[in-house]
């Protein structure tokens, strides 16, 4: 069967923006490739890569785990797991370390960016993340990685991995493809819309995060950095803050950009503003209320059971074949 394999990484809050470039699109996608089966999990591992506290960090996990299937997650053709709980995650990391380039690592935007952001203690797996992530993917020989714009270069890295894998040992790999959507892949800061809107970011306006109290959704929206023209018209070069504003609604409704220009031809960003904080609360509760049923319920810890048994299965005999290929270990007794 094939595969679709994506990640979050269990940190700060989870916003709209992790939301509509990966969760939401998770979810249409399980419509779309219905025959494909769906290995989602917490990237805790990932996590381990800058500084948090334990008691934090697995708090965190289950509560991504709860707000994943809150979010409407079919179960049918889904394993969701916690990566840490899957100990072929790490081998492959390692295993695939020995065949990523310092070079290419040095090269990851985002490396740079979180490693500029610490003045001293740089985790070496802060460097080495790429291909514990490339292996997070090929071990389940993804036919798709569904991710934001951000994790592009990453997806790039982990091709070129396997295809310098295969090259060398025949075909080991199933090379990825990124599903990257073609609106919600990039949602920016609410108050600085150049910037990705972070959940790592100190200023707490910047983001509207799942699990916000309506008010504050609304307010943020309101308080949302837009110009001083008040024509409702998509412009990314130079009406950058609306046009987030845009992407956002557009991720939500699928109307189109035409639908909307033309609804607003008569009106300004004031009720343009209220109108998708209206939108997006009413996205937004549903999803805390189905995430507060499913926070303490045994089905939560059943869920990721399943999906543990199912994802350690895969990736245990994906590591033995490629010991197997690489020529660790011993050799194998041939049975019978
Ligand atoms: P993470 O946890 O930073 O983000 C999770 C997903 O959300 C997307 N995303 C966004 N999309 C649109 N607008 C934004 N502002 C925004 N912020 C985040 C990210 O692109 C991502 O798809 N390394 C990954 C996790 C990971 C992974 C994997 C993903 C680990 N192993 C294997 C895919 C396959 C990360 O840190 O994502």
């Amino acid at each position: 069967m094939k595969t679709i394999v994506s990640g979050i990484q269990p940190t700060g809050s989870l916003n709209i923006g992790t939301y509509l470039g990966s969760i939401k699109n998770f979810v249409k996608l399980q419509q779309k490739y219905s025959d494909h089966h769906f290995y989602l999990f917490i990237a805790d591992l990932h996590a381990m890569t800058t500084p948090i506290d334990a008691k934090k960090l697995r708090k965190k996990i289950k509560e991504l785990a709860a707000l994943y299937l809150a979010c409407g997650l079919e179960r049918d053709n889904l394993s969701l797991f916690i990566q840490s709980e899957i100990p072929a995650h790490s081998q492959m990391g390692y295993l695939l370390q020995c065949f990523t380039y310092m070079g290419e690592l040095e090269r990851m935007t985002q490396y740079k960016d979180k490693a500029q952001k610490q003045s001293e203690g740089i985790r070496s797996s802060l460097f080495t993340y790429p291909a514990l992530m490339a292996g997070d993917i090929l071990l389940y020989d993804a036919e798709y990685v569904p991710v934001g714009d951000d994790q592009k270069q990453h997806l790039e890295l982990t091709r070129n991995i396997a295809e310098r894998i295969n090259q060398r040992y025949g075909e080991v790999f199933k090379v990825p493809k990124p599903l990257i959507p073609k609106i919600g892949a990039r949602i920016m800061s609410l108050t600085d819309p150049m910037r990705k809107m972070s959940k790592s970011d100190e200023n707490v306006k910047s983001r509207i995060n799942l699990l916000d109290e309506e008010n504050i959704i609304r307010k943020r929206i309101k308080s949302a950095v837009t110009d001083s023209d008040q024509t409702v018209r998509y412009d990314k070069q130079n009406k950058p803050g609306l046009s987030n504003l845009f992407d956002i609604r557009i991720a939500i409704t699928d109307e189109s950009v035409k639908e909307i220009e033309d609804a607003y031809a008569d009106k300004g960003y004031k009720d343009f503003k209220e109108d998708l904080g209206e939108i997006v609360v009413n996205e937004l509760l549903p999803i805390q209320k189905r995430y507060r049923e499913l926070l303490d319920s045994g089905e939560l810890d059943q869920i990721l059971d399943e999906g543990k048994q199912r994802a350690e299965k895969i990736a245990a005999e994906k590591i033995d074949s490629l010991n197997r290929i690489l020529g660790l270990g011993r050799k194998r007794k041939q049975k019978g």
